[in-house]
């Protein structure tokens, strides 16, 4: 039956199939992504506070080393719907992160919570992540619908889970570089090498930090960076259909009112 966790991931595997390489590299459904049922999915999703500060843990103390996040202002820590850091933890953190070079005076100065986190450039660095999770939507369908998003999400945070926790272990040398098999990357290997490994964070809130639990809670922190707004956006939402339900009945019965009467007279023609 469509609609169900696994038809959903070989509708997308077959949609993508058939919409042929125009799809974006990493999408194009070589690999299955499993889906996670996160907390931010559905019409009544919202990001799980704890998770998203476990994700910021993870993405600092691992990732940062690499990937930079420069269009994402380190103020929004402090978001309600976000990590929601204390406004002084916020601008702890970032001080910690690597000097600006302040446009104004030409010189470096520590970084202020109103500045955007470091953009990250360089051999073996990796690509930036502020929106990496939107722009690797692993769910299509079925049949180029969307109905697959609707429920399951739009599948970027399962396609950075499956990457993190999908190597093979096994290494191949490519024009005198190393890449490393990963079942969820596009071409089979990649050349980030397996960031993570059990026990590599260790979590304030006692969370066991495996490598699918890291896995999880760093790409549940990345769909909060590309969009940050999504708790909010959906409360919109909800609140719009149901006003727009209660506006819809009163619309029918005013307007069975206003025709009562003329349908009584053609009645009495009859
Ligand atoms: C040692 C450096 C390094 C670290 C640490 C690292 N990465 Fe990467 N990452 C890379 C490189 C290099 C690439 C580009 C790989 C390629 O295109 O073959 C990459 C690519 C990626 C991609 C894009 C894959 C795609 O579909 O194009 C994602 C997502 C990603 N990394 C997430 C993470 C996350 C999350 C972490 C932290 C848990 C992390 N990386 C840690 C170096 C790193």
């Amino acid at each position: 039956m469509e609609g169900t966790p696994e038809d959903d991931a070989s509708e997308a595997e077959a949609h993508s199939a058939a919409e042929g390489e125009q799809e974006e590299a990493a999408s194009d459904g070589a690999a299955h992504i499993e889906d996670i049922a996160f907390s931010f999915e559905g019409p009544f999703g919202k990001f799980d506070q704890f998770q998203l500060q476990r994700g910021l843990q993870v993405y600092t103390e691992v990732c940062a080393a690499c990937h930079g996040m420069k269009f994402v202002p380190i103020r929004t820590l402090h978001d309600a719907g976000g990590p929601g850091l204390p406004e002084d933890q916020v601008r702890a953190y970032a001080a910690n992160l690597s000097p600006i070079l302040d446009p104004e005076t030409g010189e470096e100065r520590p970084r202020l919570p109103t500045d955007h986190f470091p953009a990250i450039t360089g051999e073996g660095m990796g690509p930036d992540l502020s929106l990496m999770a939107k722009a690797r939507a692993a769910f299509h369908g079925p049949y180029g619908t969307g109905i697959s998003q609707l429920v399951n999400g739009i599948g970027g945070p399962e396609y950075i889970h499956a990457l993190l926790t999908g190597y093979t272990g096994e290494e191949v040398e490519q024009a005198g570089t190393v890449l490393y098999q990963n079942t969820a990357f596009s071409s089979g290997n990649i050349a980030m090498p397996p960031p993570l490994s059990d026990d590599l964070v260790t979590y304030e809130d006692g969370t066991p930090a495996t490598v699918d639990q890291m896995a999880r809670d760093v790409s549940a922190f990345l769909m909060w960076t590309a969009e940050p707004k999504l708790t909010h956006r959906k409360q919109v939402g909800l609140v719009s259909v149901l006003l727009l339900v209660v506006l819809t009945s009163l619309l029918y019965l005013t307007n069975k009112r206003l025709w009562a009467p003329h349908k009584r007279k053609l009645h009495h023609k009859r």
